[in-house]
């Protein structure tokens, strides 16, 4: 609408005063923050930015091809991806304890970025590097003493927008979105033409399915994670809720699957399987802090069940978490 057009006029004419003819850099992780300020920072300076995305192997079911064609796909930006999954799953080998596997996706996470951003900062065959960090802070973040937010939602912030990385780098710091809150960043993407669904997304953990799959992390387990989860998630689009008219996506704040290491019996045609099992987790809540498990229909359970069985070979038993936060949490690492 108009006052948004006016907003996004001003905002681009801040960027360009601001950034002048140097190069920006941004951590593109796919999440609405670092999508909305890409969107917002290239329609100011266009290929004056570079996008750096980090594909740590531990994102959803083509969540990565997605952001690509997104970004550099529709909207022209200069986008590297960085595929260091090998590099992640290799790191994770072996361990199993969560907060030293969060310790380490998080480490790799800014020593992947920060190469890539050096090269980006040293330019090259007299082009001249870049000289700004841009972050997809919002007012929030800023905010953080106001006594709402845990040391773990401090943590997790520091897993994007990465605390002191400008200084390290050398680099100035851009943030376009520093003053806005959650419904207005998404506001402001949906008027760059970012697509609703991209903008109206969940929250993802920045340790991603690292965190979703319990114990150690394996590349089996993400790839069946990948494909069960999917379902789960399409299928939460799909079912409307007849009084709300809503998707049952959007009537829960955070859905999603987890794989559970351990393997159990059943029966396939005439054979006997002995297969892993995932637990589906949905919640409504409005801080994060607490939750209440989703009263999904039973229905939607029911579809989502016997398509995961079905059609993801290895796994053969789906579960409910019907746990409220406290005491437990949401994620189950
Ligand atoms: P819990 O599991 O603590 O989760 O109830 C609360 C919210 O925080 C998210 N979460 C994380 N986000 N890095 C993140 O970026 C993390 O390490 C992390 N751990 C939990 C979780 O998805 C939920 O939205």
């Amino acid at each position: 609408d108009w006052i948004m057009g006016n907003y996004i006029e001003e905002a681009v004419a801040r960027i360009r005063e601001q950034v002048g003819d140097e190069e920006v850099i941004l951590g593109l992780s796919g999440g609405v923050d670092s999508s909305v300020a890409a969107a917002l920072i290239h329609r100011a300076i266009g290929d004056q930015l570079t996008c750096v995305f980090v594909d740590h192997g531990l994102l959803r079911l083509n969540e990565g091809d997605m952001v690509m064609e997104m970004f550099a796909g529709r909207l022209h930006a200069k986008v590297i991806r960085v595929d260091a999954a090998d590099l992640f799953l290799g790191q994770l080998a072996g361990v199993t304890d969560p907060e030293k596997k969060r310790k380490i996706i998080g480490g790799l996470f800014v020593d992947v970025f920060k190469a890539e951003a050096a090269k980006l900062k040293a330019g090259d065959g007299g082009h001249k590097g870049a000289t700004f960090l841009a972050q997809g802070t919002i007012y929030p973040d800023v905010v953080e003493s106001g006594g709402t937010k845990t040391k773990k939602a401090t943590t997790i912030k520091s897993h994007h927008n990465v605390g002191g990385l400008p200084e390290q780098l050398g680099l100035k710091l851009l943030e376009p979105l520093r003053e806005l809150f959650k419904d207005e960043v998404r506001e402001l993407g949906v008027a760059l033409g970012l697509p609703h669904d991209m903008v109206y997304r969940h929250p993802f953990p920045g340790p991603g399915l690292g965190v979703r799959i319990l114990g150690e992390v394996k590349k089996d387990y993400a790839d069946l994670l990948r494909r069960a989860d999917a379902i789960f998630i399409e299928e939460l689009r799909a079912a409307i809720d007849p009084h709300s008219g809503k998707s049952w996506y959007d009537l829960t704040s955070q859905a999603f699957t987890v794989f559970l290491p351990v393997k159990s019996v059943g029966v396939m045609g005439d054979g006997r399987t002995y297969d892993y099992v995932v637990a589906l987790r949905a919640v409504q809540t409005s801080d994060f802090m607490t939750a209440d498990w989703a009263e999904l229909p039973y229905s939607l359970l029911k579809k989502v069940s016997s398509r995961i069985i079905n059609e993801v070979r290895g796994i053969n038993r789906v579960t409910y978490d019907v746990s409220s936060k406290p005491p437990a949490t949401i994620e189950w690492e």
